[in-house]
């Protein structure tokens, strides 16, 4: 099994790292445009494996894209992040033509590879993919939900006062400030709903820290966050390359789905060597499909600016 990582930023270096412990590929190439970078990061992964005990061999290329040729799956991280103030939907101007060079030089060289896209703004580039290399919609899946409901039930085990590991709870819909759905509905503290361990004002508090959860820590740190995105993403690759058949929330492309259509947007998704294998489509009540129906409203008026751009 042959993975890619393109961009060793923080994001990009951190999920490179998480896959190289869990010992997903015989191969990890991490690529980068900044000369060295890829490479230094690598090489300093590599020299944890005698002190962690991992086997995985990774290597790192200062935008050599035949050094990624045959790649299984790739994750795309690249572009610019976010600052303190700015919005995910505020850096498509840069990141668009970024990820769409990405995305060809990879097909390139791989051309049955799966994509993982991380760069934000993740739902349009996800859209932005789809169309650019004009693959078939199980193959490319972007990871957002799988995060946000991560820091959902960190919110949740806060609020309860319990580990996560207790906690079940999804998010759909946009990963934006303003265009994620925690579903506190299906939240649970081991099968119990958390709507009857919580008051409602708290339940109503922790999906609104959940929403701003990246903005939080984009305020903390000066920049996005790496640890808890780098991790999410290598668990969706680790779905993939291990056939695993889990039901994540992967933002991909709906054809009716959710009663949307030609829009790439958070749903519950089983994954598995083929990608995106099955969207699970269960019903939302009025109040739920309502906002998502918002985020999807919002999520299409972000992709018309890729074709404003012509870079679709
Ligand atoms: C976040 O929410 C990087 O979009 C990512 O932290």
């Amino acid at each position: 099994m042959k993975i890619t990582v393109v961009g060793a930023g923080n994001v990009g270096a951190t999920c490179a790292n998480v896959i190289a412990q869990r010992e997903l590929a015989s191969e990890l190439v991490l690529l980068d445009i900044k000369e060295g970078v890829a490479e230094g990061k690598a090489m300093d992964m590599m020299q944890t494996s005698a002190l962690l005990g991992f086997d995985s061999r990774v290597s790192g290329s200062t935008n050599d894209y035949s050094k990624t040729a045959g790649s299984n799956v790739v994750v795309i991280t690249s572009g610019i992040p976010r600052k303190p103030g700015m919005t995910r939907e505020e850096l498509i101007g840069t990141n668009a033509g970024i990820v769409k060079g990405v995305v060809e030089n990879i097909l390139k060289y791989s051309p049955d590879a799966i994509f993982v896209i991380i760069s934000n703004p993740m739902d349009t580039m996800t859209y932005l993919a789809l169309k650019a290399s004009g693959l078939p919609k199980n193959r490319i899946i972007g990871m957002g939900g799988i995060l946000d409901s991560s820091r959902f039930k960190y919110y949740l085990s806060q609020a309860m006062e319990c580990p996560s590991s207790d906690v079940q709870g999804v998010v759909i819909g946009g990963h934006g400030d303003t265009t994620m759905i925690p579903l506190t509905r299906f939240a649970t503290r081991a099968g119990i709903p958390a709507a009857q361990l919580l008051s409602a004002d708290c339940l109503k508090k922790v999906a609104a820290d959940t929403m701003v959860g990246g903005a939080t820590l984009t305020g903390l740190l000066g920049t996005s966050a790496w640890y808890a995105p780098g991790a999410a993403g290598a668990l969706l690759v680790e779905a993939i390359v291990r056939d695993e058949k889990k039901v994540y929330p992967c933002c991909v492309a709906l054809d009716g789905e959710y009663g949307q259509k030609d829009i790439c947007l958070g749903v519950p998704v089983v994954i598995g060597k083929n990608g995106c294998e099955e969207i699970v489509d269960f019903k939302l009540n009025a109040e739920e499909q309502a906002e998502f129906n918002k985020s999807a409203d919002a999520v299409r008026k972000m992709n018309q600016v890729l074709a404003d751009m012509k870079v679709i």
